[in-house]
């Protein structure tokens, strides 16, 4: 309530004072001011929601004051206090936007059911143009499927560097889009005719990653039977993507700074070098702090790499992404199949959100694909889930109680996270559980550290603890 202000312009004192007194003591924020001109000069300060003038006043009257008012913020509601009523006034003054009468003697009661109508109807309001406005944000970008704030907030980022193609450092967990999103950043830049070359920096040996990489001459080592490009001048124009650039040996890495920084390569064996053109993304499925304290990363290297910073969400933290996916993975598998399903059961899609994702995306894609493998009916049950997920399930009774402890907890901590604000000491004592515990908990869970919009969504899934 206290970010609605009102204010009550009447020159009538001894009306002033008892309104205040009432309506400051049920807890509204009211101001209060004996003249319209002084309504004025106040409401250029402050920016009142709720207007309440005296019809007449001596300056500036109050259809005066409503006109003014309506032509400045017309999204101030304005209502219209007489003694002297006349249906002149009452029809001139609704013309001009007025909201409401209220007749004198006033009656306090209906002052406050007046204020709570327009505050109801203004957070309606508000919420209206927060759903519009939601239902104008995407749900996808290419084939990168999500609604959540966090995928907006990439999409956003895709667009921004469309023109420039700076070089990109995308982490996040195994499975959560990083190779997806660097073939979208490629598709998206004006580099998308050219190549983009993906290379697992984890999966090719470790001596052969150089010449991969940057080419060798005939005969430079063993097994080198002719010359070869590598990868950098094979993408010329395009992007490389290095995936899990941990992997990458030390000196391997300090040779790949020095490329990125002359924008030169001089293959294995070779005495020439040769200019490049190619755009870096690179990513990482590691906590790259911590690879860069164990030495897995040189920071001068990371630093060169984190042009742009993009953090893929783990499934978890966009759980209410969960539908749109699996409905994006039906539609993807019944493309490719003979035999098209319609759909997934409630029980199943239950089952789906409740479960924790340790693989991400690409686990939730492929126990879709499993589903579809194993030959689906019409709609995909509980018994077309992997084991570990059915059995899960199982645990739950159907009306979407979880039993799951850890369900629980996740839904316990963000709640009362919620309530305390994200204030953590006081969210651990109401927890039972000392602060230490609560930071390990949040960092375990990937909790966010402010509280969430969306906590009222777990509340269904404490019916169980408020039970017992
Ligand atoms: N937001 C998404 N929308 C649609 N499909 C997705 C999304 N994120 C991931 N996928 C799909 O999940 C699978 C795994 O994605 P990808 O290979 O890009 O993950 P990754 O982060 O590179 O994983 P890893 O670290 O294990 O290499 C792919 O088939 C990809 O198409
Ligand atoms: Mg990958």
């Amino acid at each position: 309530m206290e970010t609605f202000e009102i204010l009550f312009v009447d020159d009538d004192r001894t009306i002033l004072n008892l309104v205040k007194e009432y309506l400051t003591n049920e807890g509204y924020n009211l101001t209060c001011v004996d003249s319209g001109l002084g309504a004025i000069e106040l409401m250029k300060h402050s920016n009142f929601q709720i207007v309440f003038t005296d019809l007449k006043m001596p300056g500036l009257s109050g259809i005066e004051l409503l006109r003014r008012i309506k032509e400045g913020r017309p999204g101030t509601e304005v209502i219209l206090i007489t003694g002297h009523g006349t249906i002149e006034s009452a029809v001139k003054s609704l013309k001009l936007g007025c909201y409401d009468f209220l007749q004198k003697p006033i009656k306090l009661e209906r002052l406050k059911v007046l204020i709570d109508r327009i505050i109801e109807q203004k957070k309606l309001l508000d919420e209206n143009i927060l759903l519009k406005k939601r239902l104008n944000e995407r749900y996808k970008y290419d084939n990168l499927i999500g609604a959540h704030p966090k995928m907006q907030e990439i999409y956003r980022i895709i667009d921004r560097i469309s023109l420039s193609s700076p070089t990109v450092l995308i982490q996040g967990e195994s499975g959560t889009g990083k190779e997806l999103l660097a073939n979208i950043i490629h598709k998206n830049s004006d580099r998308k005719e050219k190549p983009f070359i993906p290379v697992n920096c984890g999966a090719i040996a470790e001596g052969l990653l150089e010449s991969e990489l940057f080419g060798h001459v005939k005969g430079s080592f063993t097994g080198a039977f002719k010359d070869t490009i590598g990868l950098f001048r094979a993408a010329d124009g395009g992007a490389i993507f290095l995936d899990e650039i941990t992997e990458i040996r030390p000196y391997l890495q300090v040779k790949l700074l020095r490329v990125i920084q002359e924008k030169k390569i001089r293959p294995v064996g070779d005495t020439k070098e040769y200019k490049i053109n190619v755009r870096l993304i690179a990513a990482s499925n590691r906590d790259l702090d911590e690879a860069m304290m164990n030495g897995k990363l040189r920071k001068d290297l990371f630093y060169r790499l984190n042009v742009v910073s993009i953090k893929m969400p783990s499934l978890i933290e966009i759980k209410d992404d969960i539908t749109l996916l699996i409905n994006h993975f039906i539609q993807k598998f019944n493309a490719a199949s003979k035999k098209k399903i319609e759909g997934i059961t409630p029980e199943t899609l239950g089952a789906l959100i409740n479960y924790h994702w340790p693989g991400n995306i690409r686990q939730l894609e492929n126990v879709i694909e499993r589903a579809f493998a194993l030959g689906v009916d019409k709609k995909i049950t509980i018994n077309d889930l992997p084991p570990e997920i059915g059995k899960l399930s199982k645990n739950s009774i159907t009306d979407g109680i979880s039993y799951s402890l850890r369900t629980n907890e996740i839904a316990l901590i963000k709640k009362v996270l919620f309530k305390t604000n994200g204030n953590k000491t006081e969210a651990a004592q109401l927890l039972g559980i000392n602060l230490a515990t609560l930071y390990r908990k949040i960092k375990k869970y990937k909790l966010a550290e402010k509280p969430l919009q969306n906590a009222n969504k777990y509340e269904s899934q404490f019916a169980f603890l408020h039970n017992s």
